[in-house]
């Protein structure tokens, strides 16, 4: 399959002032296209042109997997972004208070953790194996879905993502990080693993487009053989 770029879904200068217009033209239209092009280009007459992205990055290493679990990593970091404020549906919000004692606990923990990642990389609120809710950090390209690890929230802290607004302050990007979450889709995700979990593998997602939901479904597959 061709891969495509995803459309933001708000406007360029939608998020400012904490993401400017001239980061968003950065981000999305150069370094976020430039991973889906060069994917493109590579998986050109592999076996790889056939696969999902998931698959691709199930199964592939080098750059091929570099820009397959970028295109990935992006795609969430958008979808998790929001200009209006959101709030965390009372299921999550729960589960965030049994596991980190509070909502500003855990933004603390997290924007910690964010912090701290050494270089380029990700800092992810996934939900593990033990279907517990978890702060997680990746490097470069990597990413929890090759762990069987399913995100939730995602923050960019690649430079790209910050420096033209904020040079080399990354808390000061964190900071303003929680201004844009948005929170109904985070839940929207925690809700529908949730729901997988307690109706067995009942398809839920369909849209071929949207690789979250193509995520969720290939769970949901993978519960269906596995019984
Ligand atoms: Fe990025």
């Amino acid at each position: 399959m061709k891969h495509t770029l995803m459309e933001l879904p708000y406007a360029m200068d939608a998020l400012a002032p904490y993401i400017s217009e001239e980061t968003l033209k950065y981000h999305h239209g150069k370094h976020h296209a430039g991973y889906v092009n060069k994917l493109n280009e590579l998986i050109k007459d592999t076996e790889y042109e056939e696969m999902s992205l998931e698959q691709t990055i199930r199964q592939s290493n080098g750059a091929i997997f570099n820009n397959a679990a970028q295109t990935f990593n992006h795609d969430f970091y958008w979808n998790c972004l929001n200009p209006t404020k959101t709030e965390p549906s009372e299921l999550l919000l729960n589960a965030i208070k049994t596991t980190f004692n509070s909502m500003e606990s855990f933004k603390e923990a997290f924007s910690k953790a964010a912090a701290g990642q050494f270089g380029s990389g990700w800092a992810w609120l996934v939900t593990d194996e033990h279907e517990k809710l978890r702060i997680y950090t990746t490097s470069n390209a990597h990413t929890p879905i090759e762990h069987n690890l399913t995100p939730l929230l995602v923050c960019d802290v690649w430079e790209h993502a910050y420096y033209i607004d904020y040079r080399n302050e990354r808390a000061k990007y964190l900071d303003n990080f929680w201004q844009l979450v948005n929170w109904e889709h985070v839940s929207k995700i925690f809700g529908d693993k949730e729901l997988l979990r307690s109706s067995a593998s009942v398809p839920i997602c369909n849209d071929p487009d949207d690789p979250i939901c193509e995520y969720l479904d290939d769970m949901s597959r993978q519960g269906t053989t596995s019984t």
